[in-house]
């Protein structure tokens, strides 16, 4: 079945407004939801709070006073699609476990948008980004077992494996080093342009919660690594974020991310498992349509083109969360050693990136290098969940 959002009719603006009875959403339950049902709740918290700040970023730059109240109106729906997805998440987690979450949704959804990706050098990014994901869930998994007695399986499930990716101290780049050169609007295909707002919004929410959170813990290793891995994290946004081509005006960049959010609704309600969340997943569908022929009629007024000439004419593949163990074990084995230089990639440490490494650790071993050995030390050995085997790599074998 095809999908043309541009075709489809949603709720009208004015029909968008919840009250607080239908804002307040009963949260999933964390001992027996599916841990793909949190990942797409973080996910779309992600693509609704990049909405709401792509939207005061665009008012702040428009002159227009009619468009910034209509960028007004239709931000407030975002807002309350924002309350309402990410109030499904339990207060009964802790800020660790939605941690060990949010590296399983960066893991799984990069893998997958690095599966599906049709640009080589936009997939590369993926790839490379993934396995710093990869390895940020097993240092955390390993603080959660140290300073919560609990086991990261309970969280990720047998979904996603938990062991060593490219270890979290090499992730630390000269800043230079983490521009990426951006896809061209003229020639990217409409999914890639997607895939790249889709992995920066989720980044960015990673970003911003780590910067949040970070400080509200006393175990003085537990405020370390949530301070290294936060600054890795503003090396991730700055990587994916350069793959979008800045010349893409005002109003192409609204249409593009109305449109991906309509895809990504329209993906999550077809793939849930959980009917309560596939109605919400399903009504915000309904809304975004209506968010895009908005961008759209503006896009056509301001613009002045048709919106056809820059988006899909049909939604693309749904997005998925599904396991992604052997590929992952694929890109371990072939690209953990390889940093950037510049815009591009290389497999040995070149004399910025030392400089850099030297000048951020200064000799002394990072949180994410002492988390591994203080818990081999309290709980006998370090925490992993190796599902298909041992490690691709000989050397990083736990013995
Ligand atoms: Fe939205
Ligand atoms: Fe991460
Ligand atoms: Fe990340
Ligand atoms: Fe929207």
């Amino acid at each position: 079945m095809t999908f043309n959002p541009l075709r489809e009719r949603g709720i009208p603006l004015d029909r968008q407004v919840r009250n607080w009875r239908e804002l307040d959403v009963t949260p999933i339950d964390p001992d027996h939801a599916d841990p793909y049902t949190r990942c797409r709740i973080i996910t779309m918290n992600g693509i609704e709070i990049e909405s709401i700040m792509f939207s005061h970023h665009f008012a702040r730059r428009c002159p227009d006073l009619g468009v910034r109240q209509r960028l007004a109106e239709v931000r407030y729906v975002e807002q309350q699609q924002q309350k309402a997805v990410n109030w499904l998440l339990p207060g009964l987690a802790s800020v660790l476990e939605t941690t060990i979450a949010y590296e399983q949704v960066a893991v799984d959804l990069t893998a997958w948008v690095a599966r599906m990706e049709p640009d080589p050098y936009l997939r590369k990014a993926y790839e490379f980004g993934v396995l710093e994901d990869f390895d940020h869930l097993y240092r955390y998994a390993n603080l959660y077992e140290m300073i919560e007695h609990r086991k990261a399986e309970k969280i990720v499930d047998q979904l996603t494996e938990v062991m060593p990716g490219r270890p979290t101290k090499m992730h630390h780049r000269h800043p230079v080093d983490n521009v990426r050169e951006h896809y061209d609007r003229e020639k990217a295909k409409p999914v890639s342009k997607l895939h790249a707002l889709t992995i920066m919004s989720a980044e960015q929410q990673t970003m911003n919660f780590y910067m949040n959170v970070g400080p509200m813990y006393m175990e003085p290793i537990a405020r370390q690594l949530y301070q290294e891995i936060g600054l890795i994290e503003e090396e991730h946004v700055t990587h994916y974020e350069s793959l979008l081509d800045p010349r893409e005006t005002w109003w192409e960049q609204w249409l593009n991310h109305e449109y991906n959010e309509c895809y990504l609704y329209h993906s999550f309600m077809e793939t849930e498992s959980d009917p309560r969340v596939r109605t919400i997943w399903e009504l915000h569908l309904n809304m975004e349509l209506e968010h895009l022929r908005i961008a759209a009629d503006l896009f056509r007024e301001h613009d002045g083109r048709d919106p056809e000439q820059v988006l899909a004419p049909t939604l693309p593949t749904p997005v998925a969360f599904e396991p992604n163990k052997g590929y992952l074990r694929e890109l371990i084995s072939t690209q953990i050693d390889h940093t950037t230089l510049g815009t591009g990639y290389v497999q040995e440490a070149h004399e910025r990136f030392q400089r850099w490494q030297e000048q951020v650790h200064d000799d002394v071993e990072p949180a994410s290098e002492r988390v591994i050995d203080d818990n081999r030390a309290r709980s006998g050995e370090e925490y992993r969940l190796e599902i298909e085997g041992g490690h691709p790599l000989y050397s990083l074998r736990s013995h």
